[in-house]
């Protein structure tokens, strides 16, 4: 059984329908149960249930969905998208839900508007210096634990359940994730100081909520991001004030 969330529009008062799945097999993902049940609604003339996605391979972010009231689902680890039926018992009620969070707006259903991220990384979340040609990446030599340690930090998807997690809605993790790569390597250095400061004002201005060190953002992460991410953004943040 399902309880799936409806909502026309930005303003209009949400609320939950109940939809009885039927051939869902355990192989299929939560997103092709989806599909499964959007084909029924449209042959019954039914409004279809609006939800996000793109790769569907648990790299672009946007399978925000909160199952069960966690984001992405309890499997830890794991995106919306890779989320397989079989984690369900047999007829189990699922709750679906869209991302709430006052800086990512509902737009119709279970999709938010989530564009507040790209305004933070907008802000700072890049290298303008010319890091050269392919043929030019080992003449920048790293090593090996800091290569690691950014490759982990680079993992974050931009996909927001650190936030919906959140009691105070913070976008802690998403931001540290992001500088703490960046103030690994080489190449972040040269716009080290003003990175932090801008993307710090932009998530601040974007009304995400402060940081009270919970933790549960990196519980539902489905790339793990470890919580070392928020202390090293107040690291940066504030070694850029001095
Ligand atoms: S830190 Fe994790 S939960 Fe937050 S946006 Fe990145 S991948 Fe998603
Ligand atoms: S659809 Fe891209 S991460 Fe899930």
């Amino acid at each position: 059984m399902l309880k799936l969330w409806k909502q026309k529009d930005p303003d209009a008062k949400g609320k939950f329908v109940t939809y009885e799945a039927k051939n869902i097999s355990d192989e299929m993902s939560f997103l092709e149960m989806l599909d499964i049940v959007n084909q029924d609604f449209i042959k019954k003339n039914k409004s279809a249930v609006e939800f996000d996605n793109d790769c569907r391979e648990g790299i672009c972010g946007a399978c925000s969905l909160v199952i069960n009231g966690i984001p992405h689902g309890a499997e830890m680890g794991t995106a919306t998208c890779q989320l397989h039926m079989r984690t369900f018992k047999d007829g189990e009620t699922i709750f679906v839900e869209p991302f709430r969070a006052k800086a990512f707006p509902v737009v119709k259903d279970l999709i938010v508007d989530r564009s507040a991220f790209d305004r933070i990384q907008q802000a700072g979340g890049y290298t303008s210096i010319n890091t050269g040609n392919a043929q030019d990446a080992n003449s920048i030599l790293i090593g090996k634990k800091e290569a690691d340690q950014a490759f982990d930090y680079a993992a974050c998807i931009g996909c927001g359940a650190c936030v919906a997690a959140c009691k105070n809605a913070s976008a802690s993790l998403f931001v540290g994730a992001k500088l703490a790569q960046l103030a690994l390597l080489p190449q972040g250095q040269v716009e080290k100081k003003e990175r932090s400061k801008r993307m710090v004002a932009q998530m601040d201005k974007e009304q995400f909520g402060s940081c009270t060190n919970t933790g549960v953002c990196s519980a539902v992460c489905p790339k793990e991001i470890s919580l070392d991410v928020i202390t090293k953004m107040n690291c940066e943040f504030f070694k850029s004030l001095l």
